[in-house]
């Protein structure tokens, strides 16, 4: 039987992918890649050699120079830019509208592409982003698209930034992610769809642990 599957798991921001593909990667043994963290890198690193996003010529300067490493760990993946870990400066919020900003851009879209289906070349991997399952690996054995409502999507942020000591405003947030999902999906650049081979999980009313069974459950029916 076949056990070296690529699974793609692609939907809006906050809607439950990330932590429901760390765990499905536990339980399958397989990596996990988290394909938003690469870009969250490039927007950092354009940040941090303040490098304006419409300066094509240094932007892609530094895709050439780019250093992003993804490092399976215990607690989930490091990421690495340019030797440094960047793990936590890259979940900030001004890195999340930047991140949405950069991947608009054709250039960066095709550097990234390209290391992540490097990185997923030989299967057993779980990828999750927003054209995981359309441009990344279209071919992916098993594609899933993970929605939520709004306030479920908010509520679930506000906490995640409460659980770090962090007090925010649940309505900016749910205004923030409206905003991300609008530029994710309206950009002309591989914009966040769904597969048309995807299966549709919509996680507002289910537990991770329900989400992980439901799409463990269709894996093993078909494999
Ligand atoms: O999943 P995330 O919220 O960490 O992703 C950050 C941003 O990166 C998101 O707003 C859109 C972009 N992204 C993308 O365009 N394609 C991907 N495969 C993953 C993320």
């Amino acid at each position: 039987m076949k056990n070296n599957f690529i699974i793609a798991l692609d939907g809006p921001a906050a809607s439950g992918k990330s932590t429901t593909a760390k765990l499905l990667a536990k339980k399958l043994g397989y990596i996990y890649i988290d394909t938003g963290a690469m870009y969250r890198a490039c927007a950092l690193s354009s940040l941090n050699k303040q490098i304006s996003l419409d300066n094509l010529n240094l932007l892609n300067k530094m895709l050439n120079e780019i250093d992003i490493l993804i490092k399976q760990t215990n607690q989930g993946n490091k990421i690495f830019l340019d030797g440094e870990d960047v793990s936590e400066k890259i979940r900030e919020e001004n890195i999340s509208l930047l991140s949405s900003k950069i991947a608009s851009i054709p250039e960066v879209r095709k550097k990234m592409v390209a290391l992540q289906q490097k990185m997923g070349a030989n299967g057993a991997v779980v990828m999750d982003g927003r054209d995981i399952g359309t441009v990344v690996f279209p071919n992916a054995d098993f594609k899933f698209f993970i929605v939520a409502s709004y306030s479920v999507r908010a509520k679930r942020r506000w906490q995640e930034l409460q659980n770090k000591g962090i007090n925010s405003d649940l309505k900016k947030i749910e205004e923030e992610l409206k905003w991300r999902d609008k530029n994710d999906s309206e950009r002309t650049c591989s914009p966040l769809v769904k597969a048309k081979d995807a299966y549709e999980i919509d996680t507002t009313n289910l537990s991770i642990n329900e989400q992980v069974e439901m799409i463990l459950k269709i894996i093993n029916k078909e494999r």
